[in-house]
């Protein structure tokens, strides 16, 4: 596959608009499809939108744009699909929706076409069930917005063979992504390992450790990260954020790790999903209304360290069940949520048995399972070593 190969993108919503985007940027003529005409329309509007942006602010020269949208076809029937390469679908995220989806596909495509979903949390086998075929199909899961976060996660399914895997590597790492692999297992490497960013800081907030200004105010100050979780939750929305931490702790068999928060399930339920409703963890109307954080550095580091530790043995737990090597995970994390340090990097750092002290202590305290640390933490320490040589 080169930029010559036919790109098809079936659903023209965030996801499938984005990488359309990408796609076009990088030569490719793209064929996008939705079931509902007034979404292409969306879309294109959206395209002009984007694109007229970067050419005002001289990041784009009006003749690359208008490349750009000559190479998107937009299409009302997925029989232009039958010249394409590879399909990437994004839409609605039901399963039912999508194995639909990819059979009719199937039965359009070309032989050697490669068939991607861009599902966040359905299985990669379950859908694969729905093909004739399925050692063409995975999963290719690209962040929002698609063309401007750097990672996507490649995920194969039981019965992918290792040559389409490979084909996709080139392709995305053609579009300048960074690429990792992740075993098809809930909310693949971002989506699990970054639960305890949320889940955490609600717990700390929900027993009344601290309020929600403070706990931003500490992961950034003392964390650097980007944003604080509070702020994260309501930028994503709560909405979203809450049926993604539900789905995963179903999907563990409801392992206390994964256990969703009431104060975020209460804010949901009165309609509170954050920026986008003017109301959330935060008031975004009478922003007087907000707590201020309190900046003791001694408190914002004993906040940052318990909800890292927490992050830590989340990671630890993708490396000790094989879902992605140590390199992909730190690297999936700084590319997807944009974390300043690798997970795993940032352990050895602190130093391993800090890591375990932090979480025995939370153990001891609660008595609960959400709190034992993985026995890969455990046995690093025994032996004396870190998880980067
Ligand atoms: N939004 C995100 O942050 C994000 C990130 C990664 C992955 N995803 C995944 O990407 C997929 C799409 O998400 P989105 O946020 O772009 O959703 P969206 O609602 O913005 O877009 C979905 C599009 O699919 C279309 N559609 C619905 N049913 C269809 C069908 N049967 N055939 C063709 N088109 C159909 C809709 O008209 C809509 O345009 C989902 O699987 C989601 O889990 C989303």
């Amino acid at each position: 596959m080169d930029h010559h190969s036919n790109i098809g993108v079936v659903g023209a919503g965030t996801m499938g608009s984005g990488i359309a985007q990408i796609a076009a940027t990088y030569g490719h003529e793209v064929y996008l499809f939705d079931a509902y005409k007034d979404q292409l329309k969306k879309a294109e509007q959206e395209f002009l939108k984007i694109l007229n942006r970067q050419v005002t602010k001289d990041r784009m020269t009006q003749k690359k744009m208008d490349d750009i949208l000559h190479r998107i076809h937009f299409v009302d029937h997925l029989k232009n699909f039958s010249d394409c390469e590879i399909v990437f679908e994004a839409i609605i995220e039901n399963l039912q929706a999508k194995k639909d989806q990819f059979a009719r596909l199937e039965g359009i495509v070309k032989r050697s076409c490669i068939l991607a979903t861009n599902t966040s949390s359905l299985s990669i086998a379950s859908i694969s069930s729905a093909l004739n075929k399925p050692g063409r199909f995975l999963g290719v899961h690209f962040f929002n917005p698609a063309p401007v976060m750097n990672l996507v996660e490649i995920i194969p399914g039981i019965s992918t063979s290792n040559r389409v895997v490979e084909k996709v590597q080139k392709l995305t790492k053609s579009w300048e992504k960074k690429t990792v692999t992740a075993k098809d297992t809930p909310g693949f490497i971002v989506n699990r390992v970054a639960r305890p960013f949320y889940g955490e800081a609600l717990r700390i907030y929900e027993e009344g450790i601290a309020d929600i200004a403070t706990i931003d105010w500490a992961m950034k100050e003392c964390g650097e990260f980007k944003m604080g979780p509070f702020e994260l939750m309501d930028l994503v929305g709560n909405d979203v954020n809450y049926e993604v931490t539900e789905t995963i702790f179903k999907e563990f068999y409801y392992d206390p790790r994964f256990k969703p928060s009431f104060v975020q399930k209460r804010l949901v339920e009165a309609g509170k999903y954050g920026k986008k409703t003017g109301i959330g963890f935060y008031n975004y109307q009478d922003p007087s209304k907000n707590p201020k954080p309190t900046k003791d550095k001694k408190v914002g580091q004993n906040l940052l360290n318990r909800i890292l530790a927490m992050l830590i043995n989340e990671a630890a737990d993708a490396v000790f069940m094989n879902v992605a090597t140590i390199e992909d995970i730190d690297l999936a994390m700084k590319n997807g949520v944009n974390y300043p340090k690798g997970l795993l990097e940032w352990a050895d750092e602190i130093g391993l048995n800090v890591v375990l002290n932090r979480m025995e202590f939370l153990q001891a305290k609660y008595g609960e399972d959400r709190y034992r640390p993985n026995p890969l933490l455990k046995q690093k320490v025994a032996n004396g070593e870190q998880f980067y040589e």
